[in-house]
């Protein structure tokens, strides 16, 4: 009779499924009390045991053991279950390392606008920003462009508002437009560069886009020399490009600079012996600049006959192309991670 009891009991330890439990900690404890508590059926069945015939003993004590080892050895496995289970349901380890593999990192663009705006501010220019929706005067007229003069078509415009009697607004097409914001509102000396996205209405390809990134500069003081601009933007391209660089000025137009003049950079990838980038020629043109036109200074309320200054503009795509060797400007406005993540050490 002991015997059946006992084979019934590991049957039942031995079938024992923790999945069906409900509150699996409490259970496994209450499963535990049943067998193996002091008052449980262990301690039961070895009283039990205590009045058997001796002859019966031995097999009944192999057997009591058996049960016992059964209900152990089920309480352990369950307690492990019920551990590992929970470190997966809420495991809040703090010593474990943080995860950065999502982590952003800033777009090749604005580390090298950044860089620009870094380098000009240690000669003493701030930053001015403007809108990029603009109106004729600010974009053309103040800017010494005639009407109907052929340079007004210099530029494809994407006009907002283009209509006989009423004052053209359009995307901005360059950021020279803040010159004139900035002259309008500010009294001599003025020492700033102006980043921002400037349109174009052009078709997309590798070497042209309809949107983006300028930096202008501008310095408006008494005794400003064309001097004063070439010393400023070699100091510029020697920090941008190496101490090892040079500057070329050749003549050039620009209605609201004269004398105007666009500049180079000797090559920074084959050191002017001439390579693929360079064309064979050794030398990069960054940037067009030049002594502000007169006419520019007198419409933006700045006597030109006390004050003069010089102005210059650069392509901030143009300069990270050179400076990181990018070969086609889409890549910058596609937002490819396998492109945006070569720069992540770069800032
Ligand atoms: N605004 C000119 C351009 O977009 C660049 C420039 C700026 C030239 C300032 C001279 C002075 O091409």
């Amino acid at each position: 009779m002991l015997k059946d009891l006992i084979s019934q009991y590991i049957e039942e330890i031995r079938s024992a499924n923790i999945e069906k439990f409900e509150d699996r900690a409490a259970e496994v404890e209450k499963f535990r009390v049943r067998f193996l508590g002091r008052k449980g059926v262990m301690n039961e069945l070895f009283e039990q045991f205590k009045t058997l015939p001796n002859d019966q003993k031995k097999e009944m004590g192999i057997a009591l053991n058996e049960l016992k080892n059964a209900a152990m050895a089920k309480v352990e496995e369950f307690k492990n279950f019920v551990e590992e289970k929970m470190d997966v349901e809420d495991s809040h380890d703090l010593t474990l390392t943080a995860d950065f593999s999502q982590r952003g990192s800033r777009h090749v663009l604005s580390v090298t606008m950044n860089e620009i705006a870094e380098i000009f501010a240690r000669i003493g220019f701030t930053i001015e920003e403007s809108v990029e929706i603009e109106d004729d005067w600010h974009l053309f007229s103040a800017l010494n462009f005639p009407p109907d003069h052929p340079a007004r078509d210099m530029q494809d415009t994407f006009f907002v508002q283009k209509e006989e009697g009423k004052m053209d607004v359009a995307l901005r097409t360059h950021t020279s437009s803040v010159q004139v914001r900035v002259m309008e509102t500010h009294k001599p000396p003025i020492r700033i560069i102006a980043p921002g996205r400037v349109f174009r209405n052009e078709a997309i390809s590798a070497r042209a886009h309809c949107i983006f990134h300028q930096v202008e500069g501008l310095y408006v003081d008494k005794k400003v020399t064309f001097a004063d601009l070439k010393q400023t933007l070699l100091y510029f391209a020697k920090e941008m490009f190496g101490q090892d660089t040079q500057i070329r000025l050749r003549p050039s137009y620009f209605p609201f600079t004269e004398p105007s003049a666009e500049m180079d950079v000797s090559c920074n990838i084959c050191g002017g012996k001439g390579c693929n980038i360079c064309k064979g020629t050794g030398w990069l043109e960054i940037l067009g600049c030049g002594m502000v036109d007169p006419n520019v200074l007198d419409a933006c309320g700045i006597d030109s006959k006390e004050y003069t200054g010089f102005a210059f503009g650069m392509g901030v795509e143009r300069m990270a192309m050179l400076k990181y060797q990018i070969r086609d400007l889409r890549l910058y406005f596609e937002n490819d991670l396998r492109f945006l993540h070569q720069f992540d050490n770069i800032i």
